[in-house]
């Protein structure tokens, strides 16, 4: 294992990914983590990631001295090198120049571990403020950018490196192979890291765990929740009660189509309750965002408890986390921030005295799809966009009614299959329809309307936690545009969301 000490990075959870690219498993820790949790990884090397703070400022995020006695390869990436620098006796400072981008690096050491087979010249990202102006004792230069600054060191007698840019990210030439060569000529991993096997190892630990117990499943449809499902139904079968809860806030049709999936195609133990009538009650005369996730949520615990009583003394509660929600939820890494409040089921265990099992909490949202692959879920499901827990109501801006989410409903699907027969669906991260609670108007042959308009988003993003609106075909938008407007009476205007997150977020509620 890679254990990655995080310093509050954007790029954190990157490192990680591309390391288990590699088949090496890489696991964040906190910057601030006690050492025998770093020795009980028994790691092979350790990267420190970058951070938004200056080593030279207060409180600045920094590592323990016995790290260094560990005898384990270091990589400090970013302001990673900057501390290592910092603590090993070698000086940073701010300079007028800082480096933001693209920049040109010239490797003076092609012999170096971390740079072999390499060319002499490459364009890499960098992005900082402070510098190391002066290296510590018994270390080397590397690398230098364009500028003269110094881009990559190495200590000469231990295997400590450091680079100012950053592998990890897609821009910087030659980054998986520096990060290739760090992991194998460095640290000597193997490539042991296989999903195939974490199936069969998981689907073991879950039938350990749970002995002849019942599980309780929420299913929503995504592709999280269907892939902890799947692999629990591996390990304990029928034992395995799932409750597929229509909440009257999905999408066209999909309540059917996933059902028929779950049931038809996966040959789940599924029941099927349609709530929608209560979660439009519960819905009626609330505007406020916040309040409309808290009463969807609230919503969806009471009829999931009366469901789960049918069910009978079960003690386990499957959820499907991931591995990036358990690090933003703090859980593990430190320092981040919650913008918005996700309704799940987050707060069932603790009210119904139900023993969680998170079975893919240590995996990536691609790797999640790889192991749904590996157990045969269809790709109907496995492409899928993400879905907010509160469904259509954070899409439907202003009070939420019958006749408002059928106008979404049909609008977002226009755009999605669209956007799907366009060659575009599953280039994006993400993409819907919001139906703004603004009437403008419009001329439909000779008639004067005065109806609604729809936002079409599109974004582009890793993990959903910064994103950028994508680019869309011009003849796409307009196809959609006109349909929307053709066929949907009620809707005579379709406007473009082309803001990224930050500063917009990417639902609009
Ligand atoms: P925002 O709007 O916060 O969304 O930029 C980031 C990602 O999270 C999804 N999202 C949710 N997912 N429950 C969920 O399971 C929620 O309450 C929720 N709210 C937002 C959103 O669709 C995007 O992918």
């Amino acid at each position: 294992v890679i254990v990655i000490l995080d310093c509050g990075s954007q790029y954190t959870q990157l490192i990680a990914r591309r390391i288990r690219e590699q088949h090496v498993f890489s696991e964040i820790l906190p910057w601030d983590a006690p050492m025998e949790e770093i020795r009980s990884r028994n790691p092979k090397g350790i990267v420190i990631s970058g951070s938004p703070k200056s080593v030279l400022s207060q409180g600045a995020p920094t590592i323990s001295d016995e790290l260094f006695d560990l005898g384990v390869p270091i990589l400090g990436i970013c302001y990673g090198m900057q501390l290592l620098s910092h603590l090993l006796g070698g000086k940073v400072a701010k300079v007028e120049l800082a480096e933001y981008g693209r920049a040109k690096i010239e490797v003076l050491d092609l012999n170096a571990a971390i740079f072999r087979g390499l060319p002499k010249e490459f364009y890499v990202w960098m992005s900082h403020g402070d510098t190391v102006v002066e290296l510590p004792p018994g270390a080397r230069v590397l690398a230098k950018s364009e500028s003269g600054l110094i881009a990559a060191m190495a200590f000469t007698e231990k295997p400590i490196f450091g680079l100012q840019f950053h592998p990890e990210v897609a821009h910087t030439e030659h980054g998986i192979e520096i990060l290739r060569n760090f992991l194998f000529e460095v640290c000597h991993c193997d490539q042991t890291w296989n999903l195939g096997d974490w199936v069969e190892e998981q689907v073991k630990q879950i039938s350990q765990t749970v002995g002849d117990g019942k599980v309780i499943s929420a299913l929503s449809g995504g592709v999280d929740s269907t892939v902890a499902a799947v692999l629990t139904q591996r390990a304990v079968g029928n034992r395995l009660y799932c409750v597929f809860v229509n909440t009257g806030l999905l999408r066209l049709d999909e309540a059917e189509n996933v059902l028929s999936v779950y049931r038809n195609e996966l040959k789940l133990n599924v029941r099927y309750v349609d709530a929608s009538e209560e979660f439009l009650k519960a819905l009626k005369g609330v505007t406020d965002p916040e309040e409309k996730r808290k009463a969807v949520g609230r919503t969806f615990i009471e009829v999931f408890e009366r469901e789960a009583e049918k069910v009978g003394d079960a003690k386990w509660l499957l959820q499907g986390t991931l591995y990036p929600d358990v690090i933003e939820s703090g859980r593990q890494g430190k320092g981040a921030s919650v913008i918005k409040t996700h309704h799940n089921v987050g707060g069932l265990p603790e009210e119904m005295k139900l023993k969680l099992i998170e079975p893919l909490k240590d995996l990536f949202k691609d790797e999640v799809r790889a192991i749904g692959s590996i157990l045969g879920i269809p790709r109907s499901i496995l492409r899928r966009h993400p879905f907010p827990g509160p469904g259509l109501s954070v899409r439907c801006l202003g009070e939420v009614t019958p006749e408002k989410l059928e106008l979404l409903r049909r609008a977002d699907a226009v755009f999605i299959e669209e956007l799907d027969v366009a060659g575009y669906y599953e280039k994006v991260w993400q993409a819907f329809c919001v139906l703004l609670p603004v009437r403008s108007v419009g001329v439909t042959g000779d008639e004067r309307t005065y109806g609604y308009t729809v936002a079409l988003r599109a974004v582009e993003s890793l993990d959903g936690m910064t994103a950028d609106w994508a680019y869309l075909d011009r003849e796409l938008l307009d196809k959609v545009a006109r349909r929307i407007c053709n066929e949907i009476p009620g809707i005579n205007r379709v406007v473009l969301d082309v803001t990224s997150k930050p500063p917009a977020t990417i639902e609009w509620e």
